[in-house]
């Protein structure tokens, strides 16, 4: 009651035109909390959750490339969407994640609409492209989008909704104002938002108007997320018996990504299981690589209808994520948050689809960063390409250390990104710069110890290399 009180005072400060919109936004908040405040130390039972059956997980390979004639009617049906929320702080920069330069000065936004550019030229097309922002990436993409007016793709955005922060002491939000309050009162509630804020929109009604009936939905930052013909095919193919309204694209674990969210069966039914939700003592058993094969790519297809009915319906369901925060000040606040993959439980017929690894190329940390900005890849209509050079398909493991983990530090440590088209793996650490035209071959290992620096010089070619202090072995 006392939270009810509080938001509608917050209503009031807002601008008059948006109150209804506020109001909406509140009132999926509210659920939420109340959700937290009955659900809290409510834990996952792990002795009901069965590994995915066969049949629940189909493989790539399975499915069957569209024929020519049939494209178009198929790409008319689709609607791509890319989770644009989220900021740049895990890199260091201010701005939306999305305008972080990836190559050739591109940033993950550039290539995107080049993406989707290339695809309607390829096919005749008008796949529009949506942008979900979140009041702290709305102005800065709305300015790079204007660079796009003359590009021929229609591009939409819609805002997630903007939830107060709540302090962790009374339980209630720390704002007093929706205008002129410090930003930092406020959060976007993670991209499973994103159901709701695209029914508010009305962007959803005018998809559905359109005739359109599948989302393709991802990370913006996930560069290997094209748009995939053969699923595409397979979900609106007339012989596809019950087609799923929701498929989630998931890939095999390495000991690389033991972190990520697994499909498991629950309740008899599909769910994404995140580390978090773990108890503690099962930790280990999640990150086995023998026994959760696989992990979400966070690449969804999802049906439009079929989100239409879950959110006017109500039946939506997605775990609440407990994010505790300090913020600058001092002061102590939780954001709940939810996960787009977390509603695969509420949609009919829900599948996984087990993926090639290439659909799978996140950029989170400056390591990743330098993965596809490095030869491994080439630059192919907004797609990057494995380069066909690359004796074996796998990416090496590379690990910067913390003084290249802000990207402006990164750039100026690499005077050229080095030739990596034989690394293995690369582990730097310390104060270390690198030449230009520096090229690594399978293991190398960087250690500058405290107080020292290592320069690479130019021209360096580090084979299977311990490179520590003054000690070169
Ligand atoms: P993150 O990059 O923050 O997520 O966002 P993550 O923790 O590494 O990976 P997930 O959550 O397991 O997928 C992933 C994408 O979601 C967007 C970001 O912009 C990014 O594209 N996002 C995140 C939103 O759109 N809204 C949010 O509230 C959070």
């Amino acid at each position: 009651k006392a939270m009810n009180k509080e938001l509608q005072k917050l209503i009031q400060t807002g601008p008059p035109g948006l109150h209804e919109r506020i109001r909406a936004e509140f009132d999926e908040f509210e659920k939420l909390f109340g959700r937290y405040l009955q659900e809290s130390g409510h834990a996952i039972m792990w002795d009901k959750i069965r590994l995915v059956s066969d049949d629940l997980v189909k493989t790539y390979n399975e499915l069957k490339a569209p024929d020519n004639k049939s494209i178009k009617t198929l790409l008319n049906q689709l609607v791509v969407v890319k989770l644009n929320g989220g900021l740049g702080t895990s890199m260091g920069c201010k701005g939306p994640k999305s305008i972080i330069s990836v190559r050739n000065d591109l940033t993950f936004l550039d290539l995107t609409v080049q993406q989707i550019e290339h695809l309607n030229k390829t096919y005749g097309t008008d796949v529009p492209l949506v942008l979900m922002n979140s009041f702290n990436t709305d102005a800065d993409t709305e300015k790079i989008l204007q660079r796009y007016s003359q590009v021929k793709v229609k591009i939409f955005t819609f805002n997630q909704s903007r939830y107060p922060r709540i302090s962790r002491e009374s339980l209630l939000p720390i704002a007093t104002s929706f205008n002129t309050e410090n930003i930092e009162s406020w959060y976007p509630p993670g991209h499973g938002d994103v159901y709701q804020s695209i029914a508010n929109s009305k962007l959803l009604d005018q998809f559905i108007n359109d005739g359109k009936k599948y989302l393709f939905m991802s990370n913006i930052d996930n560069l290997g997320a094209t748009v995939d013909l053969n699923i595409l095919n397979f979900l609106l193919d007339p012989n596809t018996k019950q087609a799923p309204e929701f498929v989630m694209e998931v890939t095999n674990k390495t000991r690389a990504d033991v972190k990520g969210g697994t499909l498991v069966e629950y309740d008899g039914k599909l769910r994404l299981l995140e580390i978090a939700q773990v108890p503690k003592d099962h930790v280990d058993e999640f990150k086995s690589v023998s026994k959760f094969k696989i992990f979400n790519t966070n690449n969804l297809w999802i049906s439009l209808d079929a989100i239409k009915r879950v959110v006017e319906d109500n039946t939506l369901h997605m775990e609440i994520i407990v994010n505790p925060k300090t913020l600058d000040n001092g002061v102590n606040v939780v954001q709940l948050e939810t996960a787009v993959g977390a509603a695969i439980k509420s949609f009919e017929g829900a599948i996984g689809i087990n993926v090639p690894r290439r659909r799978f190329l996140p950029v989170k940390t400056t390591s990743d960063l330098l993965i596809v900005m490095s030869n491994l890849y080439s630059l192919k209509t907004g797609a990057l390409e494995m380069n066909p050079l690359r004796s074996f398909p796998s990416v090496p493991l590379v690990k910067l250390g913390s003084h290249f983990s802000k990207v402006k530090d990164y750039l100026h440590r690499f005077a050229s990104i080095p030739d990596m088209l034989e690394l293995d793996h690369l582990t730097v650490s310390g104060d270390v710069t690198f030449g230009r035209n520096v090229t690594l071959k399978g293991t190398v290992i960087i250690i500058a110890n405290h107080g020292d620096r290592i320069d690479i010089p130019s021209g360096a070619v580090l084979e299977n290399k311990i490179v520590s202090g003054n000690l070169r072995i």
